[in-house]
């Protein structure tokens, strides 16, 4: 099945298809090497072999459809020497150690003295501390983080703590105005606004439990969706509470009493009657969390060309996904055999989906207990809705005599207007800062480790 998500994989690289499709699939044979000791290598080529005709149908044009031979055995070869140049990248084993957790035998005093202390940190990390004399050049609107203290309540698994992100403390008006309505909609809450220096200091920290995770990092040159994909998770994973995108406001049936804390994790239903990735709420050091960030890392790592990486695919809802069903069908595995199954097992199906059906409690491993809720219809959604009334008329920000859309007017004031929204590498861009289409995940890493490549940052 993982040779499944590596054909599919291929498809970014349009170019080269035809020789390439094979290079992918045995590039799965070394994947399965590299983390399944016991699997029969023959066998896999065997099966790709009988399948390659089949996927010989997608190609394009009939040139593309041949493939030389000498073609594929020279980059077996090349295959070869890039499996002995990363032998020392490979997975490392401590990834899928199992983790000790203790039994959480403190008093109630300690455990509301932690949640303080937590609050305290979070409005560290997230800059909120020292930009409380912040101002903002209008219409610009300083958001100052608004601490809840004194709701601490034992029973809740996850705290009640709101994250958003923005690159600046300094907010559009109609963000401003979208934060307030969380503030009044969800009033026990804490709100935790974290901006880009906030999000690169969480990203750069030591992740003890993902030894690759800098590596991986490396091949992120994207400042936008991709790290915001990532540090969500790890936010979610160190401390817990809901992660919202910035453009969701809250529906009728957002209230505090709606999202069960006791569980261990609530999601909203997504297009696909997913789990949502633009809305978790999760007690903090969750295996779905967990298991995201190692099928994020696995995808980067694995990537064979760092051209038109398709985000969505890579770092954000498949990662999720995947880790979300993992997480079910993981009862009584350890979360390293858990994670190592994920990845052999490749993209879960409809059926697997419809298996666990909505607004049920359901249980996965470590006998956590989750739940996904039907968001409503497309028309009226019922929890959380995307970019509400962002097509309204509003006056222009700096001319009173134009008008505009809300949503223009917010890319307008943030002066960002692609921010956080490049799902692909231009290839010009590429070319431009000397990466070649062929260029593998693994190979930049070596090459900017050994100081043979600067690391590219695009923005
Ligand atoms: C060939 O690929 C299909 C999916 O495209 C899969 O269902 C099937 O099991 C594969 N065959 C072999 C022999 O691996
Ligand atoms: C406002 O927009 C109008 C129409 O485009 C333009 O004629 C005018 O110069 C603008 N005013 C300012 C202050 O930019
Ligand atoms: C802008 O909107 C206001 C209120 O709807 C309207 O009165 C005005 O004519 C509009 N101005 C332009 C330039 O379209």
């Amino acid at each position: 099945m993982a040779k499944k998500s590596l054909v599919k994989k291929s498809c970014v690289v349009n170019t080269f298809i035809g020789a390439t499709i094979l290079w992918f699939l045995l590039g799965s044979v070394l994947m399965h090497n590299l983390i399944s000791k016991n699997h029969d290598i023959h066998e896999i080529k065997h099966r790709i072999r009988q399948n390659h005709s089949k996927q010989q149908k997608h190609l394009k044009t009939p040139q593309e459809q041949q493939v030389d031979p000498s073609q594929v055995r020279l980059e077996k070869q090349q295959l070869n020497e890039e499996k002995d140049k990363f032998q020392n990248l490979a997975f490392d084993k401590s990834a899928y150690e199992p983790i000790e957790y203790e039994n959480d035998e403190r008093t109630l005093e300690q455990k509301e003295k932690d949640y303080n202390k937590l609050l305290d940190e979070l409005d560290e990390i997230s800059g909120g501390a020292t930009a409380k004399d912040l101002t903002c050049p209008p219409p610009l609107v300083p958001f100052q983080n608004i601490i809840r203290r004194n709701n601490f309540d034992h029973q809740d698994r996850i705290p009640k703590i709101l994250h958003f992100t923005m690159p600046s403390r300094c907010v559009p008006q109609d963000i401003s105005r979208t934060l307030q309505r969380w503030h009044k909609e969800l009033k026990p809450y804490s709100i935790f606004f974290h901006d880009d220096a906030a999000v690169a200091k969480l990203l750069s920290q030591e992740w003890k439990d993902f030894p690759l995770l800098q590596d991986a990092l490396i091949c992120v040159m994207y400042k936008g969706a991709m790290r915001i994909d990532i540090w969500r998770i790890l936010l979610m994973y160190k401390y817990g509470g809901i992660y919202s995108d910035i453009d969701n406001w809250p529906r009728p049936k957002m209230k505090p009493e709606a999202i069960r804390t006791d569980l261990s994790a609530w999601f909203l239903t997504d297009y696909n009657d997913h789990a949502s990735q633009w809305f978790i709420a999760i007690e903090k050091n969750h295996p779905i969390m967990f298991l995201t960030i190692h099928k994020i890392i696995d995808n980067l790592l694995w990537l064979p060309s760092l051209w038109r990486i398709q985000t969505v695919k890579i770092t954000g809802p498949w990662a999720l996904w995947n880790a979300y069903f993992a997480f079910l069908n993981g009862k009584g595995l350890s979360r390293a055999e858990a994670a190592k199954k994920m990845i052999e097992s490749g993209n879960p199906t409809d059926e697997m989906n419809e298996q666990f059906k909505d607004n049920e409690v359901w249980t996965g491993m470590e006998d956590k207990k989750i739940i996904k809720m039907w968001n409503g219809r497309i028309d009226y959604r019922q929890f959380v809705g995307n970019k509400i009334g962002y097509e309204d008329i509003v006056p222009h920000p700096f001319n009173s005599t134009l008008n505009v859309t809300r949503g223009e007017r917010i890319d307008l004031e943030s002066g960002i207007i692609h921010w956080r929204k490049v799902s692909y590498h231009s290839k010009f861009d590429m070319k431009e800062k000397g990466i070649k289409i062929k260029l593998t995940c693994r190979q930049y890493i070596d090459n900017v480790k050994t100081g043979k490549m600067k690391p590219v940052e695009l923005i």
